[in-house]
């Protein structure tokens, strides 16, 4: 039997390149090996967007077609409503009796994503300002260990960011088995070959907040304009004077998108014989054309939007099953049926 894949995505607009290159490619690399489970995690979108209802629901179709149109088969992988899982929403009830507040509060990328809503205070000892954060937010690590372990998923390919919160769900898991008995599976998660994408603009990550996203649904003139604005050598003031590829944006995703053409592009920097506006043309080039087959494929889910719905309407249907039937033996396992 094929071992068990669980990831997904907030929905909270659409999917970009980092995305793609921290998770969705790796996904689509292993639907063949592991029966693959793809949530649309709505609920967890909640937990910073709860003001944005509307957002989150047309977000719903927009992370699956994002998903869809990279090529995630949905012949080979199922796409999951979290909001219509009630076995997820039970489990986090029953998680949430185990998980201690501090484990959470020192939780690093709850701490930075707490940064980029505001929900931060320097100078007190958590370090959070209580008075914003939610219930919710500081507790999704429980609930999105509920997302991975109401179907024992084995493995979740993620982004490096991600990788907090699978350590976490490995040792609630853990001491949720000793204390009831249960066998839920303790999943693993696999990093993809590059985790993290770094912004055109030199920040550290792309980022739909970070104002630095280049959508897999955006328009080749809108990428043109976002490459054109990538943060190359300072140094290099003429195209006269060569420049340094390691300490230029552009080339990072040369390294990424344009790969048959790298070594080439890190000579004529280095030697000047190409300027940074026609090197970072020639990655415009380069991101537009990995991203024709996924504008394709999107045009074509786009205009069959009905059939987008059944795939996700026949996946979540599957997942309940599946969820209802193990959260009955967990249930029995902590003799809360009567
Ligand atoms: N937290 C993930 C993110 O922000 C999304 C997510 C929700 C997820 N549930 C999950 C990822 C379960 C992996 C497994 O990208």
């Amino acid at each position: 039997m094929k071992k068990r894949i669980l990831t997904g995505d907030r929905t909270t607009g659409k999917l970009h390149l980092g995305h793609y290159v921290g998770s969705l490619s790796q996904r689509v690399a292993l639907q063949d090996e592991y029966e693959t489970f793809i949530l649309l995690a709505d609920v967890q979108a909640l937990t910073t967007h709860f003001d944005n209802p509307e957002l989150i629901n047309s977000s719903i179709l927009d992370v699956a077609m994002d998903n869809l149109s990279v090529g995630l088969d949905p012949e080979k992988s199922i796409l999951i409503q979290q909001s219509a899982i009630s076995s997820i929403a039970e489990l986090t009830v029953f998680y949430s009796m185990i998980a201690t507040v501090n484990h959470l509060l020192i939780n690093p990328t709850i701490k930075s994503e707490a940064r980029n809503y505001g929900i931060t205070e320097e100078g007190t000892e958590s370090g959070f300002d209580f008075s914003k954060l939610t219930y919710g937010f500081l507790g999704y690590p429980v609930s999105q260990t509920a997302d991975i372990t109401f179907c024992n998923a084995d493995l979740v390919p993620v982004g490096e960011d991600q990788v907090p919160h699978i350590e976490y769900t490995r040792k609630l898991v853990r001491k949720f088995n000793e204390m009831y008995g249960t066998n839920i599976t303790i999943p693993t998660y696999k990093l993809s070959p590059v985790s993290r994408l770094a912004g055109l603009d030199g920040n550290s990550k792309m980022g739909k907040s970070l104002g630095n996203a280049i959508y897999l649904s955006e328009d080749a003139d809108s990428v043109n304009k976002k490459v054109m604005n990538a943060l190359t050598d300072t140094a290099r003031t003429s195209v006269k004077i060569p420049g340094n590829p390691d300490v230029c944006m552009a080339f990072k995703y040369h390294q990424i998108f344009n790969k048959d053409e790298v070594d080439n592009v890190d000579n004529m920097c280095r030697n000047a014989a190409i300027g940074c506006v026609a090197c970072k043309r020639n990655l415009a080039a380069a991101i537009n054309g990995f991203l024709d087959p996924i504008r394709e494929k999107r045009a074509y889910y786009e205009n069959n939007i009905q059939k987008v719905k059944d795939i996700i309407h026949f996946g979540t249907d599957k997942a309940n099953e599946i969820g209802n039937k193990n959260l009955a033996e967990i249930k029995e396992k902590m003799h809360v049926l009567v």
